[in-house]
């Protein structure tokens, strides 16, 4: 399991979407996609055709973010049209077994995302479905919020349970991750980091997405 970045486009200059993923192709591990529906958050960005049309135009696999309601109706469309990683809210999913279930007889690996207030318990029952967890550091809808520490204890409980499982899980954080938060996050057991406007606004996105990955590397001592 390596130390993985998957930058977010949600800061990006959506209007040039293609162009501004293929900004980080060389130095990315992933693409994070953030899908917003405004009703599970109260921001709207892109849906399925989007995401399968970015698919198909690049060669990084994508990550993609499911912040939408009724997941279990949407989720397994994205693993449907090639998404290496499908992500949805535990707080939005009515079946999350059949959810991860559903993704992954479609070939993509399943996520399941924790807002900051719901606690690492509920999946507890979910680790032999789950490919993924991803601890939200901050509350999800908007980029460039600032990293809320607090989070810190629940990446560590959530790396603990991916030990525990015995399988592959990633530990995944999503929100203020920068040249400052990278490294605590890394030492608290996450190996998936995205990053948004840290990546985007960097003058040289592909340098910060080196930069990073080598903070996240010292710090878990490679
Ligand atoms: C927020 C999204 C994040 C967002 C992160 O709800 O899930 O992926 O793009 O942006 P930064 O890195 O700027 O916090
Ligand atoms: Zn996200």
């Amino acid at each position: 399991m390596g130390l993985l970045i998957s930058p977010s486009v949600l800061n990006a200059d959506l209007s040039h979407l293609a162009d501004e993923v293929r900004r980080v192709e060389a130095a990315a591990d992933w693409i994070h996609l953030d899908v917003m529906d405004n009703h599970f958050v109260p921001n709207l960005t892109f849906g399925l055709p989007v995401v399968e049309s970015l698919i198909k135009n690049t060669s990084l696999p994508a990550d993609c973010h499911l912040m939408i309601h009724d997941p279990d109706r949407w989720a397994p469309a994205y693993a449907e049209v090639g998404a290496g990683s499908v992500t949805f809210h535990i707080e939005a999913a009515k079946n999350a077994r059949q959810i991860c279930r559903d993704i992954r007889r479609r070939g993509a690996r399943a996520g399941a995302a924790l807002k900051p207030g719901t606690e690492i318990t509920e999946i507890a029952e979910l680790l032999p479905e789950l490919d993924m967890i991803l601890i939200m550091t901050v509350e999800p809808g908007f980029g460039g919020q600032s990293f809320m520490t607090d989070m810190l204890p629940k990446v560590r409980r959530a790396r603990e349970y991916a030990k525990q499982s015995g399988t592959d899980i990633w530990v995944q954080v999503d929100g203020g991750i920068d040249a400052n938060t990278i490294e605590m996050c890394a030492e608290a057991g996450a190996n998936i980091f995205v990053a948004g406007s840290a990546v985007y606004r960097a003058q040289d996105p592909s340098n910060m997405i080196n930069h990073l990955r080598d903070i996240a590397m010292s710090a878990c001592g490679h």
